[in-house]
């Protein structure tokens, strides 16, 4: 089980310094937003090549932006993990996946709550992680969607069918109570913005690791 405190909602004026406050997560997840994707703009490879150098964990990039064929494999830079691309912006999901590989990061891949599950079932090998998004992505501190569970179960089947070992991340409205439920669906990495830095970011990130151990527990 991993927690990745998302900046988005941290002080953009201090990156490196909220990257810091996040130290006993297990990655920092890193919203790169283009103002096309999605209508929201933040950051782009300049900035996270920097952060990559600074950061005292590793970086989960999650790009909502156009044309990843072309863009996402340049985001393998020092100290990036795992850079995940949208379904939906797509044109070959798997050359990305290939090309990120190459790259030297773990390739990954969203989908947005419209998006069905089926649509990666079948190249769910191409993949290390599946992001599902349990909001429409652009935005910090939406509400958690509850409809979209079901697709954890559909995906972890697929994977077991297919052999792989994959993990599955949700990422929106993920809280010390919502959390319960991605995981019980079968989610294994939570994404939690407003959740972490609401407040004492260690703090929060213990706290949200006792829910899950609560969950396992019970
Ligand atoms: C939304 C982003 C999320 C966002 C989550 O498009 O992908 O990573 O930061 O924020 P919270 O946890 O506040 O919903
Ligand atoms: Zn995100």
């Amino acid at each position: 089980m991993r927690i990745h405190p998302s900046i988005l909602s941290s002080d953009f004026a201090n990156l490196e310094l909220e990257l810091q406050r996040i130290e006993t997560a297990d990655a920092a997840h890193i919203d790169v937003m283009d103002g096309h994707f999605v209508p929201n703009l933040t950051i782009g490879l300049p900035v996270v090549r920097r952060l990559g150098e600074v950061s005292p964990i590793p970086l989960d990039v999650h790009l909502m932006i156009e044309n990843p064929d072309e863009l996402a494999p340049q985001y393998a830079v020092p100290g990036v993990e795992s850079i995940t691309f949208h379904f939906e912006a797509a044109r070959d999901a798997v050359g990305i996946a290939s090309a990120i590989r190459d790259a030297g990061a773990a390739p990954a891949v969203a989908i947005k709550p419209g998006t069905e599950a089926r649509v990666v079932t079948d190249i769910i090998d191409a993949f290390d992680m599946v992001l599902v998004m349990t909001v429409e992505p652009g935005f910090g501190g939406q509400s958690f969607m509850p409809e979209v569970l079901p697709k954890l179960v559909e995906l972890r089947s697929a994977a077991a069918e297919a052999g792989t070992i994959v993990r599955l991340q949700v990422d929106g409205g993920v809280d010390a109570v919502t959390i319960v439920d991605a995981a019980l669906a079968g989610a294994d990495t939570f994404v939690a913005g407003s959740a972490v830095y609401g407040g004492n970011p260690a703090e929060r990130i213990a706290s949200l690791r006792a829910s899950l151990g609560d969950t396992l527990d019970g």
